[in-house]
């Protein structure tokens, strides 16, 4: 299963950037659900990390308001090309994106809440996550959304689950939990996920 692989990762997605909305469209309400678990206020600040082609930046932009700032990286162009066609007005309120991978991105200011939203390579690296979380606020709001395994006894729904995956995910280490080292770097840590779902929701507040 190894570790995720930036380069093979970068070249999936320059395939996938121009159809991924359409494929990815069933997932729609479960990103609203990390969303809505954030707990956004007017005039803060947002990260939405490994923001694709951005379908969460309005939804995000809309939380925080006229006074409030939305952060995005990438390190995929071609997916960071549709997102900057998704806000086309990119200072009302304030979006800003940035190319970039999670080991490495140096963000603009500090932020208030982070979304991982179907981000399984980046929340696996240890080194992406410490690089990310280390730029919150103390006790910054996280709140983790993607696909999970499902529980073992329905395998051949996991080979399908794996099998349709591989063009999102370089690693699918600790697919059967994924959230476990954001876990490690949070308080308040609850996960809504069940064995008869592929989906989860994450979240917890970053240790001060
Ligand atoms: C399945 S897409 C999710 C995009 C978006 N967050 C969403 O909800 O639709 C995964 C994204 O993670 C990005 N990614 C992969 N490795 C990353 C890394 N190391 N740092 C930041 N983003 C990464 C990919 O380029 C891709 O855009």
């Amino acid at each position: 299963m190894g570790n995720a692989d930036l380069e093979r990762s970068i070249s999936h997605y320059r395939e996938l950037a121009p159809r991924y909305d359409h494929f990815t469209r069933r997932i729609d309400k479960v990103r609203e659900r990390a969303i809505a678990a954030l707990g956004l206020s007017a005039g803060e600040s947002v990260l939405d990390a490994g923001c694709g082609t951005g379908w969460c930046l309005p939804r995000l932009a809309r939380h925080v308001g006229a006074q409030g700032r939305v952060i995005g990286f990438d390190p995929s162009p071609e997916m960071l090309a549709v997102a900057r066609g998704r806000v086309p007005d990119a200072s009302r309120p304030d979006v800003h994106l940035i190319e970039g991978a999670a080991e490495t991105v140096v963000l603009p200011q500090p932020v208030d809440a982070i979304l991982f939203s179907y981000t399984h390579d980046l929340i696996r690296s240890r080194k992406a996550l410490a690089n990310v979380l280390r730029q919150a606020r103390p006790g910054a709001r996280v709140a983790a959304t993607s696909t999970k395994l499902y529980g073992r006894w329905l395998f051949p729904a996991n080979w399908y689950l794996l099998l349709t995956h591989r063009a999102y995910v370089t690693n699918f280490d600790g697919f059967e939990a994924p959230w476990s080292l954001l876990a490690e770097h949070l308080d308040e840590f609850r996960v809504e996920t069940g064995p008869f779902t592929q989906h989860y929701v994450a979240t917890g507040r970053v240790r001060g």
